[in-house]
């Protein structure tokens, strides 16, 4: 039988969630992203062709799926509308396949104009938040004055809507040249984007229920990572939606029964981009090489990402907080290289070993990873399609992270290809 299978990045985005989404999206019917907004970055690289998408779902590549934009995201409708002219620019007819919950709350050009003011506002302790404005735009939905989707196919509703902004904004809009804080214009353009999002309307919660029913199988895209949680993450150094697996639920409007597996996502290594602590980060010759052969730059800002090695004390707590059954481990070959591999089995704080994070940020800012080493296999894995092909040193480190976390793995990637794929 076939899964409802939810993925999930483990540690602080860039897991390779993209490529994950797309290959399984061969099985599904439907795909459904659930939380997060263009702060997201999914790579997903087909024929030589790479493709990088900020709010659709990467299951839009696959001809012929179903794609759904939850309640739970916060949508970009000037984002959204480029990322559209794109898939059209590669060939990608998204029509009748690509729709968005009226309920799903926006991301205006102001939202970007705060999201500065306030990361500016914060100096060295600034957040490196992806400028998207995200932030702000969760701030305005859960203080209950955000536009949504359906404010959009009503012209009146959303002129009081932008007004009443000009009024609770004015500290940020009142005076200012940038043309983010200019909500006539910001008005003007909902109103030729309202054109463009009618017929993509749907209620995703009810399509989903009914697909459910008709046998379909769903898969439920999540974006960042569990660590950038903000409840269960490095909080304040997090961004602003619940990216476990409670958001799949929230941000759909589904049971939890809907989905029969968890997928967790864990990059072979660690990265993190923005600020926050990162207890195995490496600021060394090791660090450069990880982020040199890892290509590990940001996939929507382009900012270098920091690197280190597998901190398995944080992918215990992602496995928990998740109930994660199985994993995706991925940019196994950019370790081929490497003469000795460490992961972080513990962290030391105030002179004692601890297996689990802790959740006092300050203290996560002071522990120090304790190591295991294991031995490289320094040769080539690229593109390895089978488990017993993998040389034993690899299959070694891979077992070892399987047996840590007390989960199967399900699927390795040796390559940012669909086919450099290893399926278990
Ligand atoms: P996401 O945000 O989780 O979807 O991940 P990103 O797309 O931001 O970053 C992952 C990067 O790694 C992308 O450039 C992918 O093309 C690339 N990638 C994914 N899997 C592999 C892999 O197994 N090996 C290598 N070398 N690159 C990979
Ligand atoms: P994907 O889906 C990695 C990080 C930012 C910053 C923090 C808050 O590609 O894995 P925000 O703009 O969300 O307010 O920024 O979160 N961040 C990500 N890091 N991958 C992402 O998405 C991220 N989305 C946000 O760098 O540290
Ligand atoms: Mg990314």
């Amino acid at each position: 039988m076939k899964k409802n299978r939810a993925i999930i990045g483990c540690q602080w985005g860039d897991e390779g969630k993209g490529k994950i989404v797309d290959l399984l999206a061969a099985d599904a019917d439907v795909i459904a992203r659930f939380q997060g907004g263009a702060n997201a970055g999914h790579t997903i690289c087909v024929d030589h062709k790479k493709y990088i998408l900020h709010l659709i779902p990467a299951g839009i590549i696959q001809p012929g799926k179903i794609c759904y934009i939850g309640n739970g995201v916060v949508l970009d409708p000037l984002a959204f509308k480029e990322e559209l002219a794109f898939l059209t620019s590669q060939g990608i007819d998204y029509r009748n396949r690509l729709f968005v919950s009226p309920a799903t709350n926006l991301v205006l050009p102001y939202h970007k104009l705060i999201d500065a003011v306030e990361e500016e506002s914060r100096g060295t302790a600034s957040l490196g938040t992806t400028q998207r404005g995200i932030g702000p735009a969760y701030v305005d939905k859960v203080a209950r004055h955000g536009i949504r989707v359906a404010d959009l196919f009503s012209p009146d509703r959303l002129r009081k809507r932008l007004e009443f902004q000009r009024v609770l904004k004015a500290r940020y809009l009142e005076g200012s040249v940038d043309p983010r804080a200019d909500l006539e214009r910001t008005y003007q353009e909902l109103q030729e984007l309202a054109v463009t999002l009618r017929p993509m309307m749907i209620d995703v919660s009810l399509a989903l229920y009914r697909a459910h029913r008709e046998g379909k199988t769903i898969l439920f895209e999540g974006a960042q990572g569990s660590m950038l949680d903000v409840d269960l993450g490095t909080y304040p150094f997090a961004t602003s939606s619940n990216t476990t697996i409670g958001g799949a639920l929230t941000g759909l409007g589904i049971g939890p029964k809907m989905i029969d597996e968890v997928v967790g996502v864990v990059k072979a290594y660690t990265t993190r981009v923005g600020a926050g602590p990162f207890p195995t980060e490496l600021v060394d010759a090791v660090g450069e090489q990880l982020r040199t052969i890892g290509d590990e730059y940001g996939a929507t800002t382009g900012r270098p990402r920091r690197t280190g090695w597998l901190d398995l004390v944080a992918l215990r707590h992602a496995v928990r907080i998740n109930g994660v059954e199985s994993l995706a481990i991925t940019k196994l070959d950019v370790l081929d290289q490497f003469d000795e591999i460490k992961v972080c089995t513990h962290y030391e704080l105030h002179g004692e070993r601890q297996g689990e994070v802790p959740l006092d940020l300050a203290e996560l800012a002071t522990v120090k990873p304790v190591y295991t080493s294991m031995p490289g296999w320094q040769c080539d894995t690229t593109g390895t399609t089978s488990f017993a092909k993998l040389p034993e040193k690899a299959r070694s480190y891979l077992e070892y992270i399987a047996r840590d976390l007390e989960v199967r793995i399900c699927l390795v990637s040796t390559g940012a290809k669909r086919e450099e794929t290893i399926l278990v």
